[in-house]
């Protein structure tokens, strides 16, 4: 009778388990399976001699089965997680999609494009806002705003380096470099400050055909209510003007009048304008029982996120 030999071996002096004929109980030359195993997995390599049965094939696959076996458990040991399974801490993220779904897209919409708050990864905001200013309303908010600083240098959560890979991320998946290039738009901020005086008459001109000849309402909604210019800082409201809010169909600064895009200046005056309406304490006096324009847009904003569900 043949015998089929199955038994462990140290690795020969090449470091793998491959060993020469050996003779079975009858003396006759046996078939070796020659098989170089893996040297990482450590001392234990299961090798196999063979008779020349017609067992031969299926018990090399069950030695290579074996073998490979034995390699996944010398690298993993039994109870011990895979490394890429294991969560990170929210300080070790560095991922932008993460980073901003978790910490910005609440407010900022999804890949930027607007929500609560203006969309950062409109290209026309990209173009006109540097890395700087940026990476500062990232780290340090914007006082008296829902905009709150993340950086933990200000009281938040986020490293220094992944306020980096946000602001770096905004660039390479949204918008290339800060470059208006041809369209020439009003800088991202005032070069002097505005003349509220002139900019009534921009108002005027630019946007009482949708907000109402004082501000108060006409097609699109109110932009003097206390509440609103209450939560809204100054250059919240340049930014709005020059970059508009695509996502609600408020224009940018090209298309309130068509053909007649704002001049710098113009920007300027009528923010001035914008900031002159804010009262000193807010919501004092009540000046309407209509609905205000802040309540209105939380209104809508919740619609829209009831149906996005
Ligand atoms: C709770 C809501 C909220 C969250 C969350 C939030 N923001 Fe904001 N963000 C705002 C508001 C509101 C403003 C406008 C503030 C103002 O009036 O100037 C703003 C403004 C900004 C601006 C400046 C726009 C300008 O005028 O130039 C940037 C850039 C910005 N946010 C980036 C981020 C990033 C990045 C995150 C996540 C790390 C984030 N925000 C999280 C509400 C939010
Ligand atoms: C063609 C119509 C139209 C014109 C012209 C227009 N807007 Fe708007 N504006 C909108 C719409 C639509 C919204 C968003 C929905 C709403 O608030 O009713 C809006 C929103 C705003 C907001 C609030 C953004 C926010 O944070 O929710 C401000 C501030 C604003 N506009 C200022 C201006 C100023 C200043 C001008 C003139 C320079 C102007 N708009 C001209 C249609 C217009």
């Amino acid at each position: 009778m043949k015998r089929t030999v199955l038994f462990l071996s140290l690795p020969n002096e090449n470091g793998h388990g491959t060993q020469k004929a050996q003779k079975d109980t009858k003396g006759t030359r046996n078939n070796v399976a020659r098989h170089t195993f893996c040297a990482s997995c450590g001392p234990f390599v299961p090798f196999v001699l063979l008779s020349r049965s017609r067992w031969a094939k299926l018990l090399f696959l069950i030695a290579v089965t074996i073998s490979a076996a034995a390699c996944n458990v010398f690298k993993s040991p039994p109870g011990r997680p895979p490394a890429d399974s294991q969560e990170l801490a929210p300080g070790e993220i560095i991922d932008f999609s993460v980073l901003y779904g978790k910490n910005c897209a609440g407010c900022h919409g999804e890949n930027g494009r607007g929500g609560a708050a203006i969309g950062p990864g409109v290209p026309l905001y990209l173009a006109i806002a540097d890395d700087a200013t940026i990476r500062r309303v990232t780290a340090d908010g914007v006082p008296g705003t829902a905009m709150a600083a993340f950086a933990q240098t200000s009281g938040g959560m986020l490293r220094k380096e992944q306020i980096d890979a946000i602001v770096t991320g905004m660039r390479t998946r949204w918008g290339n470099r800060n470059n208006p290039g041809s369209l020439n738009p009003p800088p991202h901020r005032a070069q002097a400050a505005g003349d509220a005086k002139r900019g009534e008459a921009v108002y005027t001109t630019f946007c009482s055909s949708c907000h109402g000849a004082d501000g108060r309402g006409g097609k699109a909604s109110s932009i003097v209510d206390g509440s609103f210019l209450a939560l809204v800082s100054d250059q919240g409201l340049r930014t709005t003007v020059i970059v508009g809010r695509p996502d609600l169909g408020a224009p940018d600064w090209r298309n309130n009048v068509p053909d007649k895009p704002m001049s710098p200046e113009d920007v300027s005056d009528v923010v001035a304008w914008l900031v002159a309406q804010r009262s000193q304490f807010p919501g004092q006096p009540y000046a309407s029982s209509k609905l205000t324009r802040s309540a209105s847009a939380i209104a809508r904003s919740l619609n829209r996120e009831a149906q996005a569900r």
